[in-house]
C-alpha cells in the first residue's frame, strides 16, 4: 500500500481548489435507481468510495458513463452519467457494502422503485457499531417488511411503498437520505420529523426535485414529501466538499500559512468557524471562496464539541485535534456522534501531542512543537488529521496506509505541495 512522507515546517500559500462532496456524491448516485432515465452528475470527485458505489449501481444493472474534467472554476470534477433502465438485481453484497457502509443508501431507492431490496448487513466499523436500525425503521413506517437472512437484511414491499410519518428517534444523515428518496416514489405524502439538516440533505432534494419530486423542508428539521408515480433524468452540480474545505482551512492555520479556498462556502461551515475565529484564525469570505490564514501569532487552545449540522462537524474533529495540539493552553474536544473516534490520538501521541481522553472527551495540551514519526490510520478522517500534524511538525513524518485517505480527499499531496508542501507519495 502506498505511503506519503511529509518534511514538516512549510507555510502552505496560494490556492486550494475544493472537489464536489463525496457525501453528497454517494446519496446523489443512489438516486439513480430512482428513474429508468438518465440522471448527469457533474462535479464529481474522483475518489475510491465514488468507484467502489459505481462498481455497487453497476453490479444492479446501472449503466454507467464517467467523462473527464466536468468541474467547476478549474477542479478536476468529473461528469458522471448513470442510466437504471431496468434493475437486473436488487441485492447490494457483502463485498461492496464492507468496503463502504454508504452501500446501504441503495436500499431506499431499490424498494421503493422495485419493491424488493437487499443489503448485506455492515459489519462493525473502525468508528463504532453504527447500525442502520434508523433507516429501517423508516422503510418500515413507508409499508416494508423487513427481514434478516444470512447476513442480509432485505425489504419487501410488492404493492409499493406508502407514505406516512416517520420519527427518527436520532438525528441520522443517512437514514434521512434514505427515507427520503425512497419516499418520493411512496403513494400520497409522507412526513420526516427530526431529519438531519446538513448540506448535503439539501443537495440531495434539489436533485429530486429536478427529477421530478415534489419536496418540502429540506434543510430543516421536517420534510414533506409528494410521492410520484414516477421520476424523470436530470442533471445536477455536486456541491463544495465542506469537510476537504474545513480540512484545508486548517492546514493553511497549522502552518501559519495563507491560502484561497476556491469554491468553498461559509454557510456550509459556520459553527467550525466560529470555532476557528476563536482559536485565532481569520477567515474571510471571498467572491470565489474563503481566505484562510492565523489572525496573529500562535493559536489558541479552543473547546469544540461534535454535533449534527448545524454544529461542529464529527468529520473535522480529528484535523481540529492536530490543530490544538501544536496551540497555546489547553482545548476539551467532545465527540457526541461516534463513539470510539479519537483512534487518531495515539498517533497524535507517537508525534508528541499531550492528549488525555475521558470517556467521549480529549483534552488537548498544546506543545511548542510536534515531531515527524511513522505513524498509521484506521479511518478518512484521522488520517488527513496525521497529514496536517506531518505538515506542522519538525522532520519527516510517514503516513502508512494510505487507502483511507484515497477514499475521500482527492490527490490530496498534490494539492499540498502545490501550495509548498513538501510532501510525496510512495508507490508501495
Ligand atoms: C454520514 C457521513 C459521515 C458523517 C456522519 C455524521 C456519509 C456517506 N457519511 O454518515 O461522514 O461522519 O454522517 O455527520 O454521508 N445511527 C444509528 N442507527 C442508524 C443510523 C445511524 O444509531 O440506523 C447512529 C450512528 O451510529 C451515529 C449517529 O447515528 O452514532 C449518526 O450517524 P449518521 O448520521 O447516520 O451517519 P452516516 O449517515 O452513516
Amino acid at each position: 500500500m502506498d505511503r506519503i512522507v511529509i518534511r514538516g515546517g512549510r507555510p502552505l500559500e496560494g490556492e486550494i481548489y475544493v472537489g464536489g462532496a463525496k457525501n453528497a456524491a454517494l446519496p446523489l448516485m443512489a438516486a439513480c435507481l430512482l428513474t429508468d432515465e438518465t440522471l448527469t452528475l457533474t462535479n464529481l470527485p474522483h475518489l475510491a468510495d465514488i468507484s467502489t458505489l459505481a462498481k455497487l449501481l453497476s453490479t444492479l444493472g446501472v449503466e454507467l458513463h464517467m467523462n473527464g474534467n466536468g468541474g467547476a472554476g478549474g477542479s478536476s470534477g468529473r461528469v458522471l452519467e448513470m442510466t437504471a433502465g431496468r434493475i437486473a438485481d436488487t441485492c447490494a453484497p457483502y463485498d461492496l457494502v464492507r468496503k463502504m457502509r454508504a452501500s446501504v443508501l441503495v436500499l431506499g431507492p431499490l424498494v421503493a422503485r422495485e419493491g424488493l431490496g437487499s443489503v448485506s448487513l455492515p459489519g462493525g466499523c473502525a468508528i463504532g457499531t453504527r447500525p442502520i436500525d434508523l433507516h429501517l425503521a423508516g422503510l418500515e413506517a413507508l409499508g416494508a417488511e423487513i427481514e434478516l437472512k444470512e447476513g442480509y437484511i432485505e425489504a419487501r414491499a410488492p404493492n409499493g411503498l406508502t407514505g406516512g410519518e416517520v420519527v427518527f428517534p436520532k438525528v441520522s444523515v443517512g437514514a434521512t437520505e434514505n427515507i427520503l428518496m425512497a419516499a418520493c416514489l411512496a403513494s400520497g405524502e409522507t412526513r420526516l420529523v427530526n431529519a438531519a439538516r446538513e448540506p448535503e440533505i439539501v443537495d440531495l432534494a434539489n436533485c429530486l426535485t429536478a427529477m421530478g419530486a415534489e419536496i418540502e423542508g429540506a434543510g430543516t428539521a421536517s420534510i414533506t414529501v409528494r410521492g410520484q408515480s414516477r421520476l424523470h433524468g436530470a442533471r445536477h452540480e455536486v456541491i463544495a466538499d465542506r469537510i476537504e474545505a474545513g480540512t484545508y482551512a486548517m492546514a493553511a492555520a497549522i502552518t501559519d500559512g495563507d491560502l484561497h479556498l476556491v469554491g468553498a462556502r461559509g454557510e456550509h461551515l459556520r459553527s467550525a468557524l466560529e470555532v476557528l475565529g476563536q482559536a485565532g484564525v481569520a477567515v474571510t469570505e471571498t467572491n470565489r471562496g474563503l481566505q484562510v490564514r492565523r489572525a496573529n501569532g500562535r493559536l489558541q487552545g479552543t473547546d469544540a464539541m461534535t454535533e449534527a449540522f448545524p454544529g461542529f462537524p464529527t468529520d473535522l474533529q480529528a484535523q481540529f485535534m492536530a490543530l490544538m495540539a501544536t496551540a497555546q493552553g489547553a482545548a476539551m474536544i467532545t465527540e457526541t456522534i461516534f463513539e470510539n473516534r479519537f483512534m487518531h490520538v495515539p498517533e497524535l501521541a507517537r508525534m508528541g501531542a499531550n492528549v488525555t481522553v475521558h470517556g467521549a472527551s480529549a483534552l488537548v495540551r498544546g506543545v511548542e512543537r510536534l515531531t515527524g514519526a511513522p505513524v498509521m490510520a484506521t479511518d478518512l478522517r484521522a488520517s488527513v488529521s496525521l497529514v496536517l500534524a506531518g505538515l506542522a511538525a519538525e522532520g519527516e513524518t510517514v503516513l502508512n496506509r494510505v487507502y483511507h485517505l484515497d477514499r475521500g480527499y482527492e490527490r490530496v499531496e498534490d494539492k499540498l505541495s502545490a501550495c509548498g508542501a513538501d510532501i510525496r507519495r510512495v508507490p508501495e
